[in-house]
């Protein structure tokens, strides 16, 4: 019985090499060549082709290679076999240095720096120690709840707002719509790490990003269809968003005639800020499907919301 591997068609040869390391003796096939599908009995996919897992009369179970599940909410059916997140340590403490990187670039003003290098320009400008300095960190699930507290532990003064009530050691927890807008107009740097679900589709539109302190920063390291692009443009043409990191965008990769691209107050990078490590994810996947095969359910199920 096989392990059906598709990691959106990427890195293979990593995860092949990965799954020989900490599932030996099981035989891997690569979608889409899949010539017994009665011999597939796991599923190990990123971004999977809806529709395809119905082909498996035998699965048992499927492993999703990321952690966002926003692909798996656009499956019309799902299939009988239970659906598991990778929720990897790794990547969070990955993700957690991308966002430190950009607090710190917007709090002591690198941006302006890097232009003033290319000018010969010489000046400096005081700037809030890391404790008068306020990040917002949208979504306090397993990955932005490590956001916010590396973020803490820098020193930091960390909010972090979830529809339902949270407590995080060192995180200043709120929750519902009212705290939000309360909190940010004194907000230096929001982050987003909300799931992409049907009520997060554009929830940064200009009635919530209009509320930001007047030049604060966001950093997007969710999906970009959480944010509204056009929005988002207006306030950060306007100046009253000072600057922006998106890794992650509506259409992806993002189109070259993107406004995006060329903005001088915003940084694109191309959805890295927590790719998947396969070393790392195959070890947690490999203790789960052990798990799994002694009757234990793995913790993450996927459940789907509606
Ligand atoms: C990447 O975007 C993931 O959801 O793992």
């Amino acid at each position: 019985m096989a392990i059906l591997l598709n990691n959106d068609g990427h890195w293979h040869d990593k995860w092949r090499a990965a799954i020989l390391k900490y599932l030996p003796g099981r035989p891997i096939v690569e979608y889409p060549n899949v010539p017994e599908p009665d011999a597939i009995e796991y599923a190990f996919i990123w971004k999977h082709p809806a529709g395809d897992l119905e082909k498996y009369p035998n699965l048992k179970a499927v492993f999703s290679l990321g952690s966002g599940v926003d692909y798996l909410d656009a499956f019309p059916i799902l299939p009988d076999a239970p659906m598991f997140r990778l929720i990897d340590p790794a990547m969070a403490e990955d993700m957690a240095l991308y966002t430190l990187y950009w607090v710190i670039h917007f709090q002591r003003l690198f941006g302006i720096y890097q232009t003033q290098q290319k000018q010969a320009h010489w000046a400096r400008y005081p700037t809030p120690l890391a404790p008068a300095f306020k990040v917002t960190m949208l979504g306090l699930g397993a990955i932005g709840s490590h956001i916010a507290q590396v973020l803490a532990k820098n020193g930091f003064d960390v909010s972090g707002w979830s529809r339902s009530p949270k407590d995080i050691e060192g995180v200043k927890c709120i929750h519902g719509e009212d705290a939000l807008f309360d909190n940010l107009p004194q907000t230096d740097v929001l982050v987003c790490c909300l799931p992409f679900t049907k009520t997060t589709y554009e929830f940064l539109s200009l009635s919530v990003l209009s509320k930001l302190k007047k030049g604060g920063a966001l950093i997007n390291i969710s999906r970009g269809a959480v944010i509204n692009e056009e929005d988002l443009l207006t306030l950060l043409d306007s100046g009253h968003i000072g600057g922006a990191a998106l890794d992650v965008f509506h259409t992806e990769p993002l189109p070259r005639n993107s406004p995006f691209w060329q903005h001088p107050n915003v940084h694109v990078t191309p959805h890295m800020s927590g790719a998947t490590n396969p070393d790392t994810a195959v070890q947690i996947i490999a203790k789960e499907l052990a798990d799994f095969e002694n009757g234990i359910m793995p913790r993450y199920r996927y459940i789907r919301s509606d």
